[in-house]
């Protein structure tokens, strides 16, 4: 066999023992490396999931420095590895697959998980796996609470705004995007011009509780358009004009702009799912447990799950959002997405190449504006 094909070993999890997955990821500013199991029953364990975030070395810059970012992957992936197989308590002689992050994001922070992965899998002469970060975060739902396909998923991160059908493993049709800002960036921009801390999100979602929602009057984008698609800049330049309008800005002014800026955010998060959700109900009117699965780092803000919760509960639908750590980047979403493509045979020669772009739905009209962007996920 040439050191370059795909290595395929019998499905050990059948025969009473557990199938044992690493998973990599270093797409973008957090170095993470995961231990996930499938138990003999067919149900799945996170064994250990270690995740190295560089906010303090990005911090000055207001954003991700793709150079800084690879070079810190670098000097962290080993011991994060290291650790991860530590907490798992487990070493290599124990791992079935190795999978490792491979597209889409900054070509140097993939290059670093790729190479890993595939020294791994070529020393211990172990399958190996390329995964695309997007199908981490669309699996995640799965990985948490073991949902079945079809589901509706929104995946909001920093990098994406999407609308996907989940039909199956590697089979997403996606219904709607953004045209231009993902919501993240939007949260991350709204963040920078008000001067707090980088990440946005978190920050603004804090100083959002402190605020009025309704003293700023602020636009829905694309309310009540019939295409799914998402658009955010229409509103980070509302919410600047208003800014400038009322500058200096008093502390409280401040988080008055938060909490108008999040309401804005869930509002339209919640149109849009509301004609998605009705679409997914005529495409598959017979599912018993029709699921929206929400994934990607602004699924962990609360305003906008709530909105998401009312959507569903009227639609007759169930939302099944993983738990924060899982929302966010991770080694363990890589890592199960590894599993579910080892277990269907679909393992990966070791010369395949990390991709900056790589869409999940490759039969969909190319995407515009910043949303095509591969640079976060
Ligand atoms: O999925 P993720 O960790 O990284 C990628 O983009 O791949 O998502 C990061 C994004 C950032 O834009 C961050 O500001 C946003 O998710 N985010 C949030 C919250 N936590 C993270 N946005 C709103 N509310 C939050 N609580
Ligand atoms: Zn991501």
């Amino acid at each position: 066999m040439s050191p370059t094909e795909p290595i395929t070993v019998p499905n050990v999890a059948l025969a009473g023992h557990k199938l044992l997955v690493l998973g990599i990821e270093t797409s973008c500013d957090e170095t993470a490396a995961a231990v996930v199991a499938r138990t003999p029953g067919g149900g799945t364990e996170i064994l250990s999931n270690v995740i190295l975030s560089q906010i303090a070395e990005h911090a000055a810059f207001g954003g991700v420095v793709p150079e800084i970012a690879a070079r810190a992957h670098v000097e962290a992936l080993d011991g994060i590895v290291r650790a991860a197989l530590i907490e798992a308590g487990v070493t290599l002689d124990a791992i079935d697959a190795v999978a490792a992050t491979v597209g889409p994001g900054l070509v140097g922070g993939l290059l670093v998980g790729a190479m890993t992965g595939k020294a791994i899998a070529a020393a211990r002469g172990l399958p190996f796996v390329a995964v695309n970060h997007l199908e981490g975060h669309a699996l995640s739902p799965r990985l948490s609470d073991a949902i079945a396909y079809p589901y509706l998923l929104l995946l909001v991160s920093g990098g994406h705004s999407q609308i996907l059908l989940v039909r199956g493993l590697g089979d997403y049709e996606r219904w709607g995007s953004t045209i231009d800002d993902a919501l993240g960036e939007a949260f991350d921009k709204t963040a920078k011009l008000l001067s707090l801390p980088h990440p946005g999100g978190p920050s603004v979602e804090k100083l959002a509780a402190k605020g009025d929602p309704k003293r700023f009057t602020l636009p829905r984008p694309m309310k009540g358009e019939a295409r799914l698609d998402f658009s955010f800049s229409g509103l980070k330049t509302a919410l600047r004009l208003v800014a400038e309008a009322n500058a200096p800005l008093s502390d409280q002014d401040v988080a008055d702009l938060c909490a108008g800026f999040q309401l804005a955010a869930a509002e339209t998060v919640a149109d849009r799912v509301r004609r998605a959700l009705s679409r997914f109900r005529e495409a598959f009117p017979d599912l018993a447990d029709p699921v929206l699965g929400v994934a990607g780092g602004v699924g962990a803000n609360q305003a906008i799950r709530a909105a998401l919760v009312a959507e569903c509960r009227a639609a007759g639908a169930r939302l099944v959002a993983p738990p924060l750590v899982l929302c966010g980047d991770n080694g363990a979403m890589i890592a199960y997405a590894g599993l579910e493509r080892f277990e269907a045979g679909r393992t990966d020669p070791l010369d395949v190449a990390v991709r900056s772009r790589w869409p999940l739905d490759e039969k969909s009209a190319p995407l515009v504006g910043h949303g095509r962007r591969g640079a976060k996920a």
